[in-house]
C-alpha cells in the first residue's frame, strides 16, 4: 500500500493485515516495547485544513514512536493564507523531502487530488476529507470491535446520528462490510441520512428503539453542524429525545454491547454522560487503537 485515501475497495487481507499490525504494536507497547526505530530517517507531516484533537495527536506520536521526523504545518502561519494554491503547498513541500503527508481537509476528495498532483514518490493518507472517508477511523473501529467481538459474522452494529455528514460512518461501513459483519443498521433523522446512491449498505432503520434492539455495538455520531446550512440545525433537545443513547435505549440492545464515538462527544445532545463514561463505554480504547492503527498504517505506506 502506498498510499491510504479509503477503504472503499480495499482488499480484506489488507484491512485485517493492518489490524493485525496495529494488534501486534499495542501488545509489543503493553510489554513496554513504546518506541520502535523502523522509520528512523523518515518525515511525516501533519498538514490538517480542519481542527483536530485525536487524530493529528496520535498520528503524531505513531510517526515518533516509529522513530520518524514530524512537521506539523500551521496553516494559519503558512502561505496558504497568502493565497498559495494547494498543489503549489504540495509541491514546496515535496521538495523538501517529506517521505508522508497526512491530510485533513474539509473538501471531499483531497487527498485523491494530492495522490494525483505529487510528484515524488511522497505517501498520502487521509485524516478525513469532507464527508468522503477518514480510513484510520474505520480501522480503528474495526481493530476496537474485533478487541472485544471477534466473531463479526455474528454481529450487529448500529451506527446512529448524522450519518449524511460523516466521513466516519462512510469509513466503519465499508471497513465492517468488508469483514463481513451479519448487519449494519443505520438510523438518523430523516435529513440527516444519507441516500443509498451514496451510502447503498446498511440496513435504514428510523426509529431508534427498533434500531437499537439487540445490537452488538452502537457507533454514536455528533451532530456535524460545520456541514450544515443553519436551516438544517435539529433542535437539540427534541434530537436527543429521539436519538440519543441513555440507558433506557442501551438496555435495549444485547448484553455488553460496546459503545463507540469517534468523537468528539457532545453530551446530552446523541450521548447520556453516564453511557459516555459508563462501563460499556469503549470511547477511550478507541482513541488508544488510534495511535496503534496509525503506527501499522505509516509502518506499511513507509517502510518500503
Ligand atoms: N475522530 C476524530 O477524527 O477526532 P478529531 O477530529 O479530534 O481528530
Amino acid at each position: 500500500l502506498r498510499h491510504l485515501t479509503t477503504l472503499e475497495n480495499l482488499p480484506r487481507e489488507t484491512i485485517e493485515r493492518l489490524l493485525d499490525r496495529a494488534e501486534a504494536l499495542r501488545d509489543a507497547c503493553a510489554h513496554g516495547t513504546r518506541k520502535l526505530d523502523v522509520l528512523v530517517g523518515r518525515t511525516v507531516l501533519n498538514l490538517f485544513f480542519e481542527p483536530s484533537t485525536r487524530t493529528r495527536t496520535s498520528f503524531e506520536l505513531a510517526a515518533r514512536r516509529l522513530g520518524a521526523d514530524v512537521i506539523n504545518f500551521d496553516i494559519g502561519l503558512s502561505s496558504t493564507s497568502k493565497g498559495e494554491e494547494l498543489f503549489d503547498t504540495l509541491h514546496t513541500l515535496e521538495a523538501m523531502h517529506m517521505d508522508a503527508i497526512i491530510v485533513r481537509h474539509k473538501q471531499s476528495g483531497t487527498p485523491d487530488e494530492l495522490v494525483r498532483h505529487a510528484m515524488s514518490g511522497v505517501s498520502v493518507i487521509n485524516a478525513g476529507d469532507g464527508n468522503h472517508a477518514h480510513p484510520t477511523q474505520g480501522l480503528l473501529d474495526a481493530l476496537t470491535i474485533r478487541q472485544h467481538r471477534p466473531d463479526f459474522e455474528n454481529l450487529s452494529v448500529v451506527i446512529c446520528g448524522d450519518i449524511k455528514h460523516s466521513r466516519v460512518a462512510r469509513s466503519d461501513i465499508n471497513a465492517l462490510s468488508t469483514l463481513g459483519v451479519k448487519e449494519i443498521r443505520l438510523c438518523g433523522p430523516a435529513e440527516l441520512m444519507p441516500t443509498t446512491e451514496d451510502v447503498p449498505q446498511g440496513r435504514r432503520v428510523d426509529d431508534f428503539d427498533q434500531a437499537i434492539k439487540d445490537a452488538d455495538a452502537v457507533i454514536m455520531l455528533r451532530l456535524q453542524k460545520e456541514r450544515m446550512a443553519s436551516i438544517d440545525l435539529p433542535d437539540e433537545a427534541a434530537y436527543f429525545t429521539h436519538f440519543g443513547l441513555d440507558r433506557r435505549r442501551l438496555a435495549l440492545a444485547a448484553k455488553g454491547c460496546l459503545v463507540m464515538h469517534p468523537g468528539p462527544i457532545n453530551r446530552g445532545i446523541e450521548i447520556a454522560s453516564d453511557i459516555a463514561d459508563g462501563a460499556q463505554s469503549r470511547i477511550l480504547e478507541q482513541v488508544g487503537n488510534g495511535v496503534f492503527v496509525r503506527m501499522a498504517v505509516l509502518n506499511e505506506v513507509l517502510a518500503r
